[in-house]
């Protein structure tokens, strides 16, 4: 028997037995090297498409038991061939999703282990319901639904749309995810909204340990902005803030954090790259974001992604306006586990 059909045929037998040689030189496998390798690949998608899109979910998906919400997922190319249709999310630990809710509907409650925001892009005067707290949602806001509280939304005004950031991906994966319906469809609504008033400025119940609903108005987030305007700012990010849990001052989420940034009229910052991946939604004025080398020139209402490791800055097109991006990160994930790294590009 040749050397070869002798080592073919003994790694048939150790498959047998549940066992596998690692004979195989790891850096010619492909599998690892000297820096990080991702599938994920950059991303862009327009507006005009992600909202003729919502428009016509509108028109042939019904809620209340058609669709548990009438949502939009935004699927990384890089992870399209994956078989398991939930764990092609955005990047490869999160989902940004777009949803719309029409005048007079209910998209009935529920929970799960996953945290979740909502950041309004379109529309006024609907609320979602939070743990019974009832929360109005307005363009710019950002809300927080924890794991495991119970919400639901509800629109008695206009047209609503919002992004969804989820830390679903990176649960499913671990293999830990739960999700439950409420009993009784919608639960019901027991007081206004407090957290405001609970969260206020730098002072904090003493008596709160856990974060329930959250909501960060955009008056006060976009004021802070611009008090900041005149700042150096970050390097790479500009005028950029981090949307902090107000319990222990850290990120957003343990798993995951958001951000806004202001890229002043013609700013153009510095290129770097890290890690952790983000996923942006242009939330006013326009740019151009060069990733790896490639230019991605982005308006109002589009939303693109940057993977972990690629080389990127960004760039305020115009001369005269300011541009502002939201953005989800899962750099908290990455800074938990210790592997968080960054670098700076050269001349930065
Ligand atoms: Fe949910
Ligand atoms: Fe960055």
């Amino acid at each position: 028997m040749s050397d070869q059909n002798a080592v073919q045929e003994f790694d048939e037998q150790l498959g047998t037995r549940g066992l596998e040689g690692l004979w195989f030189n790891i850096t010619e496998a492909d599998i690892v090297g000297k820096e990080p390798r991702t599938t994920l690949m950059p991303h862009i998608w327009k507006w005009t498409d992600l909202y003729q899109s919502l428009l016509r979910a509108g028109d042939i998906h019904g809620l209340g038991g058609q669709a548990e919400r009438r949502v939009l997922c935004l699927v990384n190319p890089g992870l399209r061939d994956l078989k398991m249709k939930r764990q092609r999310g955005t990047t490869h630990t999160m989902q940004m999703t777009v949803q719309l809710l029409k005048p007079g509907e209910l998209a009935r409650s529920h929970r799960h282990n996953f945290g979740a925001f909502r950041f309004i892009i379109k529309g006024r005067g609907a609320y979602t319901v939070v743990e019974g707290e009832k929360i109005v949602m307005e363009e710019g806001d950002l809300i927080l639904t924890p794991p495991m509280t119970w919400h639901g939304h509800g629109n008695d005004a206009e047209t609503l749309v919002w992004i969804d950031g989820l830390d679903n991906i990176l649960l499913n994966s671990l293999q830990v995810i739960s999700w439950e319906p409420y009993p009784g469809d919608f639960q019901p609504i027991k007081e206004s909204f407090k957290s405001t008033a609970h969260w206020a400025g730098m002072a904090r119940p003493v008596w709160e340990k856990a974060v329930g609903p959250l909501a960060y108005k955009w008056g006060e987030t976009y004021q802070t902005l611009k008090h900041l305007e005149a700042s150096d700012g970050s390097p790479f990010d500009g005028v950029a803030l981090e949307y902090v849990n107000p319990v222990d001052g850290g990120h957003t989420f343990p798993t995951m954090s958001c951000g806004i940034q202001m890229l002043r009229p013609g700013e153009a910052t510095q290129t770097h790259r890290h890690n952790s991946s983000t996923v942006y939604h242009a939330f006013r004025g326009s740019g151009v974001t060069v990733i790896d080398g490639k230019r991605y020139e982005w308006e109002k209402g589009d939303c693109f992604v940057v993977p972990l490791w690629s080389w990127h800055s960004h760039q305020n097109r115009s001369r005269n306006e300011e541009a502002i991006l939201f953005s989800m990160n899962d750099r908290p994930m990455l800074e938990a586990l210790k592997l968080y790294r960054e670098e700076p590009g050269e001349g930065a």
